[in-house]
């Protein structure tokens, strides 16, 4: 399906984008491993967290949902039991592997398998350290893609430094080390999303966590919990990003995840020169929620982004392009080498899309220079099946002149189902 974008003279009022997709995906892993009942609010009913919540069902776990409440009767830290089928992970990143790691030490076997683009995204990332702790996973491509065949085993403890920040990476150890009677520890380059560790230890996990570092002691029993999904930071930085360069707009985005783990795009946004206010700043179920306020400024300066600033903005780079590609100069993107392997090369996508629209691009195998103040012009849009390629271009079309087309625009479903409604109700 083709979406068509048209440019829009403003955008005014009030939303809430849907619940954050990490911590549904989360919220369905951890409630099956809890001795007992959980129920989330919420939750995030878009494809990818149905993919863990389909797969958590294939593993023995009866979850409910009344559209409502998701209802998880989790069977505790030992409680799975083997899928008599593939377990398909469709187009989640974070299904496959933070799944992988708590199936490899449950002793049965499994098979995870995904779409085009999860089968085609590195693997090796998780098999590495899952080795380390003794676990028996295969893998096509020499051991590094998808489909992944795992003999649940018992896994022993290790201290394990990530050569690269990632959230799924971290969780997939962490989530391993449950069952583990010793002491695993997981070291960071730099400061990923900590969704897992919170949750962890709201639930009497024995979790010790610092900066860039966090320590679990396995065995421990897990307590069931309740908790309500804030929307996603990730989902709402679209419309930041719309109200900031469409003129004459400010926006309202209520109860939006502020966790500071997630939010380096503000930090950024702010380099530029532009404000976006957080109001109402309060504490749901763990997690920092506030109001967004965003209002488009009068100009926006160029930035420099550099490999510091990647693992807290790394979902919101597509969306920045199109800010840069606004901004009265040259902004530079370094350091982002793992937008290539995202659900799509984000790098090559964004490279293509903008040329498309005419803006002057330089792509560099870790990043892309972006030329501001380009007048865009409509075109159609390869969106590689990526939800964000998607988004981020549809947000290019409210300033463009004549007809912006989607190419498969339903790939935003993945983690917004609702998106272009979204941005028809608050289009003036
Ligand atoms: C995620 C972690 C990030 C992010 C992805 C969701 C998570 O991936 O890009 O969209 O929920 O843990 P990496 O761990 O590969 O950086």
């Amino acid at each position: 399906m083709n979406r068509i974008i048209t440019k829009t003279d403003a955008l005014r009022g009030e939303l809430t984008v849907p619940a954050d997709k990490s911590i549904s995906h989360r919220a369905i892993m951890l409630g099956a491993l809890a001795s007992g009942r959980s129920v989330v609010r919420n939750f995030l009913r878009a494809e990818d967290p149905i993919s863990t919540m389909n797969a958590f069902r294939s593993l023995g776990i009866a979850i409910a949902d009344n559209g409502t409440e998701v209802v998880i009767d989790g069977k505790g830290i030992r409680g799975l039991q083997e899928a008599d089928e593939v377990i398909d992970c469709g187009n989640s990143g974070t299904t496959m592997r933070l799944i992988a790691g708590v199936l490899a030490g449950n002793p049965f076997f499994s098979v995870l398998t995904g779409d085009a683009s999860l089968r085609s995204r590195p693997m090796g990332r998780i098999i590495a350290p899952l080795r380390q702790m003794g676990a028996e996973i295969m893998a096509r491509g020499d051991g590094r893609y998808a489909p992944l065949a795992i003999r649940g085993v018992a896994l022993k403890p290790i201290t394990y430094t990530l050569p690269i920040a990632s959230a799924q990476v971290k969780s997939c150890v962490l989530l391993a080390s449950l069952a583990i009677e010793g002491c695993t520890r997981v070291v960071e380059p730099g400061q990923s999303r900590d969704h897992t560790e919170r949750m962890l230890k709201s639930m009497g996990a024995d979790i010790t966590v610092g900066t860039m570092r966090a320590s679990l002691t396995g065995g421990r029993e897990l307590q069931p919990f309740e908790m309500t999904v804030p929307s996603d930071f990730s989902s709402a930085a679209f419309f930041i990003a719309a109200a900031l360069v469409v003129p004459k707009s400010e926006i309202l985005l209520r109860g939006v995840g502020v966790n500071p783990s997630r939010t380096g795009m503000l930090e950024i946004i702010k380099r530029m020169g532009a404000t976006v206010t957080l109001e109402n700043i309060r504490e749901v179920s763990g997690e920092p929620v506030a109001d967004i306020v965003c209002a488009a400024p009068d100009l926006l300066k160029p930035v420099s982004i550099g490999a510091g600033d990647v693992s807290l903005a790394i979902d919101e780079f597509p969306v920045l392009c199109i800010l840069a590609s606004q901004a009265d100069g040259t902004t530079l993107i370094r350091g982002a080498k793992e937008l290539r392997v995202k659900e799509s090369d984000r790098i090559a996508a964004m490279a293509q899309g903008l040329r498309r629209m005419g803006v002057l691009i330089e792509e560099f195998e870790d990043g892309i220079a972006v030329s501001g103040k380009a007048k865009l012009r409509g075109a159609e849009i390869e969106t590689f099946h990526d939800h964000r390629i998607a988004m981020a271009f549809s947000v290019a079309g409210l300033i463009a002149e004549g007809q912006t087309t989607i190419r498969n625009a339903e790939c935003v479903d993945v983690s917004f189902p609702g998106f272009y409604e979204c941005m028809e109700r608050i289009s003036r």
